[in-house]
């Protein structure tokens, strides 16, 4: 017999094979106990050389791979069915989701709209925050005419693919009721620690703000011209109600808790700092793009057999460095009950620095083996990273 979730992927397989109405598909978020190959995958009808071609764009949280198959080709229903948990299918009509929730059921929901079909194949990436808009002017990174200045190009990036992972990340976490749905009474507090400029803080304040999400953003950075500028410039774009700075060190800021922690090449161990404070607080989402870091390689004097080839060469130690430091701060956060990643969030040409740490808070127990491991690393290695000393999370 034919299930809810049967009816509704058959339904979304004859959408699909309509491609003169189809406008596009959407594949995000991983069923229970699945594993999906790429983090979100996008599918629309687009026309080479006068013939309909099906372009598929797979998104692995690092990079996207785009191919184009001929719909006769394209086998929709194994899409539909590769695991992930949300399925939007548009058409010019309307457009169907399917959400396939823990138990393996549907959520079904039609919606009646008009959507318009565009099918230029090389349409270039929309850009979340325009050139042109004034919080942009005001912080420097465009002109006063509305462009980027080159020498803060690089920056306007790091911003705008930091903000294009938080986005999806935060609305899976909201679907997911990992966070509360926000409300002009009980906004969403987003806490950036390393704020400097405030490059970042600004633009998730405006781009949230922009999709009518309720927020209360925060700056946190150690140093008092930071807090002036960054004041003065929420003054100026009437924003202060709901953006505000403080001018202190993270591990003794006066800001208790906040839902969302986010941190942009935060200075070393201010990493370390941001991402205990904000496991201590509760922050049920993390996004953490790590800085310089030296903590690790001043204490990789003791390495052991055969590892010790990894470390004779000072870059290569460094490197090393660099990547068990990260690679210890996602395990510590794994055992503190978050969900973590680690991903590339832009190209290595705007930012050598270019690591994501993404956590969600989902109470997992930590198991047994992952303590084991964790703990055997330390002990073989000699080392005692920054983070472990800051958060207790093996007893
Ligand atoms: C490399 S800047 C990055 C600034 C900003 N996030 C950005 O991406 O443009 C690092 C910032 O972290 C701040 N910082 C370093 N250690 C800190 C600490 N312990 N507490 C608060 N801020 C700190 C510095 O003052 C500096 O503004």
């Amino acid at each position: 017999m034919a299930t809810e979730l049967d009816d509704a992927l058959e339904s979304a397989v004859k959408i699909i094979s309509e491609t003169a109405t189809l406008v596009r598909v959407v594949l995000s978020g991983r069923r229970r106990n699945m594993t999906v190959p790429f983090e979100r995958i996008d599918i629309r009808p687009v026309l080479i050389k006068d013939a309909i071609v099906l372009q598929i764009e797979q998104n692995d949280g690092r990079a996207t791979t785009v191919k184009n198959v001929a719909p006769q080709d394209f086998g929709a229903r194994g899409y539909l069915e590769m695991g992930y948990a949300n399925i939007l299918v548009e058409h010019t009509s309307g457009a169907l989701s399917i959400r396939i929730t823990k138990k393996g059921e549907a959520q079904v929901h039609e919606d009646k709209g008009a959507r318009e079909q565009n099918l230029e194949h090389d349409r270039r990436k929309a850009r979340l925050l325009d050139p042109s808009d004034p919080f942009l002017i005001e912080i420097g990174i465009s002109d006063s005419d509305g462009r980027i200045k080159p020498t803060r190009s690089d920056k306007y990036i790091q911003v705008e693919e930091f903000l294009r992972l938080l986005v999806p990340t935060l609305n899976s976490a909201i679907e997911a009721k990992q966070i509360a749905k926000p409300t002009p009474e009980k906004p969403l507090v987003i806490a950036d620690l390393g704020c400097g400029n405030a490059y970042l803080t600004f633009a998730v304040h405006q781009y949230l703000t922009s999709i009518d999400m309720p927020v209360h953003v925060i700056g946190i950075d150690i140093r008092p011209e930071s807090l002036k500028r960054n004041n003065e410039i929420a003054k100026k774009l009437k924003i202060d109600k709901t953006i505000e700075f403080k001018a202190e060190a993270i591990d003794q800021t006066s800001l208790t808790s906040c839902d969302i922690a986010i941190a942009l090449h935060a200075c070393d161990t201010a990493t370390d700092d941001a991402i205990a404070w904000a496991v201590t607080g509760g922050a049920k989402l993390l996004l953490i793009a790590p800085c310089c870091q030296h903590d690790l390689q001043t204490q990789m004097s003791q390495v052991p057999e055969p590892w010790n080839i990894l470390t004779k060469h000072g870059l290569m130690k460094e490197r090393l460095g660099d990547l068990m430091t990260d690679a210890l701060r996602a395990q510590i956060l794994k055992l503190a009950g978050y969900r973590t990643e680690v991903i590339e969030f832009i190209g290595g040409e705007h930012t050598p620095r270019n690591i994501m740490i993404r956590a969600v808070l989902t109470h997992a127990k930590a198991e047994a083996k992952d303590i084991e491991s964790y703990k055997k690393m330390l002990k073989e290695w000699k080392i005692d990273p920054a983070l472990a000393s800051r958060l207790n999370v093996i007893q």
